[in-house]
C-alpha cells in the first residue's frame, strides 16, 4: 500500500474538515486508490486553542516552515488563506518539490502565474479546487470535463456567504442578523468585508475566466459590486415583479474576442435555476460551444463541502505523484481563447432602476424623457401611491448598453427632483 504523508496549515474550519474526512474515508481511499494517508504535520496559531478535532499534540507546530520543510511530508496543504504568508510558505513548499493543495482564491488569484512557474520549475503542481465554488468540482469541469468546448459565458453565484445573507433577508431576517449567523456557521472569510463587498466573488471570478479562456486575468480585470449597497426595499420590488435578487459573477466573451468579467447583485427570474439556489449553495452556468447549457450545483461553503474538494485534491496529487505524472501539469496552462479583457461599458444587458424623485407634474415625463435620450426602452414603470413628498419609481428596462445606462444615470443624479443617488442592478432573464 502506497503511502503518502500529509502536512496541514491551518487547523480552523476547512482543516478540521479534511482531518475528519481522512478518519472517516481512510479504508474506503485504501481500498479504493490503493492510498494510505498518514497527517504527519500540523501548523496551528496557537496550540491552545479549542478545536473542531483532536489531533496528537506531538505532530503540532505553531511554525509554517516546519511544514513547508519537513522531510515528512509529500503534500502541503494550504489552509490558512490571504495573501502573506501563505505565499511565500506555498512557495517554499513548491520549490521543495512538493505537491501543494489550497483553497485559497485571493492567492490563486493573484499570485497564480508565479505559483504555477514555480510548480513547473520543481517538477509538481499546485491544485485548487476548493478555492471556487466550495464542493462543487468546478475547476475539474473547466479543465477536464468540458475540454471538448470552447467556452462562451458563465454565469455563477459563487459566493456562500452572501447567498445566505439574501436568502435571509428574504425570509426577513436583518442584513446583521445573517451575517452573523454566517461567520457562526464558518462560510464567511475571516474578514466578511471580502464576501459582502463582493470580493471573494471577485477573486473566483478571476480564476474560472483565466481557466475558461487561457489566459491569466487578475482581481483588477473584474469589475466587482456587492451586496453592502442593497436595500431591503430593492429585494421587495424585484420580488413584486417575479425577481430574486442574487450576487451574481457574470464572465462573457464579448463580440471583439474580449472577456467582460464582473461582480454584481443581479435580479434573476425566481423560478430560474439560479434563481432557485438558496442559503449557502452556489450555482454556476456554463455555455459551452458543444455542450451547450450546463448547471452546477452544491454547497460553496463550509467545513464539509470545502474539506470534500481538498481532500479530492490530495487524491489526484496522489494519483498523480504515484504514475510519475505529477511533473507534466503544473496547474494551468495558457491556451489562446480570448484576446483579453473587455471593458464593462460595452456589455448589453437589462437593467433595474429604483429613482427616489419628488412627487409632482411632470417628473415622470422627465425621466422617461431622458432614458428615450440614451436609446433606453421600458419594459415596466412603478410607482406606488405615497403619503410623502418623494416618491419611488421602479423601472425595468429592456436591453441597453451600459455606457448608455451610465450615461442616462449621471444625468438623472443631476435632476433637482431626484432626491438620491439612482440604484440600478443588473436583471437577466435566465432559464
Ligand atoms: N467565504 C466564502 C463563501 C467561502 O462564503 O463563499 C468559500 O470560498
Amino acid at each position: 500500500m502506497k503511502k503518502f504523508r500529509v502536512g496541514i496549515i491551518g487547523l480552523g474550519t476547512v482543516g478540521s474538515g479534511v482531518v475528519e474526512c481522512f478518519r472517516k474515508n481512510g479504508a474506503l481511499f485504501a481500498s479504493r486508490y490503493g492510498f494510505e494517508y498518514d497527517v504527519t504535520k500540523v501548523a496551528v496559531r496557537n496550540l491552545d486553542s479549542k478545536r473542531l478535532v483532536e489531533v496528537d499534540r506531538s505532530i503540532m507546530t505553531t511554525n509554517p516552515e516546519d511544514v513547508v520543510n519537513a522531510d515528512d511530508v509529500d503534500i502541503v496543504l494550504e489552509l490558512m488563506g490571504g495573501q502573506e504568508p501563505a505565499r511565500t510558505l506555498v512557495l517554499k513548499a513548491l520549490n521543495n518539490g512538493k505537491a501543494v493543495i489550497t483553497a485559497n482564491k485571493a492567492l490563486i488569484a493573484e499570485s497564480g502565474p508565479e505559483l504555477f512557474a514555480a510548480a513547473e520549475a520543481n517538477g509538481t503542481r499546485i491544485f485548487f479546487e476548493a478555492s471556487v465554488a466550495g464542493g462543487i468540482p468546478i475547476i475539474k469541469s473547466l479543465q477536464e470535463g468540458l475540454s471538448s468546448n470552447g467556452i462562451e459565458s458563465i454565469h455563477g453565484i459563487l459566493n456562500g456567504t452572501c447567498n445566505f445573507i439574501l436568502s435571509c433577508m428574504e425570509a426577513g431576517t436583518s442584513y446583521t442578523d445573517a451575517l452573523a449567523d454566517a461567520q457562526r456557521l464558518g462560510y464567511a472569510e475571516a474578514d466578511p468585508t471580502l464576501d459582502v463587498g463582493g470580493g471573494d466573488a471577485g477573486h473566483k471570478a478571476a480564476i474560472l475566466a483565466s481557466l475558461a479562456f487561457g489566459q491569466w486575468f487578475t482581481s483588477d480585470m473584474v469589475s466587482v459590486r456587492g451586496i453592502d449597497e442593497l436595500d431591503l426595499v430593492d429585494i421587495e420590488f424585484a420580488r413584486d415583479a417575479g425577481y430574486r435578487i442574487k450576487l451574481i459573477a457574470n464572465i462573457l466573451k464579448t463580440e471583439d474576442d474580449k472577456v467582460s468579467i464582473d461582480v454584481q447583485p443581479t435580479l434573476v427570474p425566481q423560478a430560474s435555476m439560479i434563481g432557485s439556489v438558496m442559503d449557502v449553495y452556489n450555482g454556476i452556468k456554463i455555455l459551452g460551444n458543444t455542450v451547450g447549457d450546463t448547471f452546477f450545483y452544491g454547497q460553496g461553503a463550509g467545513k464539509d463541502a470545502t474539506s470534500s474538494a481538498v481532500v479530492t485534491d490530495v487524491i489526484d496529487a496522489s494519483q498523480a505523484i504515484a504514475s510519475g505524472m505529477i511533473k507534466d501539469f503544473s496547474g494551468f496552462k495558457a491556451f489562446e481563447g480570448a484576446s483579453g479583457p473587455a471593458e464593462l461599458s460595452a456589455v448589453v444587458s437589462r437593467f433595474y432602476l429604483r429613482v427616489v424623485v419628488e412627487d409632482s407634474p411632470k417628473v415622470l415625463s422627465t425621466i422617461t424623457g431622458i432614458l428615450g435620450d440614451h436609446n433606453i426602452s421600458i419594459a415596466s414603470i412603478t410607482q406606488k401611491e405615497s403619503h410623502e413628498k418623494s416618491v419611488p419609481v421602479v423601472i425595468l428596462t429592456h436591453d441597453v448598453l451600459t455606457k448608455e445606462l451610465e450615461a442616462a444615470l449621471s444625468n438623472l443624479d443631476s435632476l433637482p427632483v431626484v432626491l438620491e443617488k439612482p440604484r440600478t442592478y443588473r436583471l437577466e432573464d435566465f432559464d
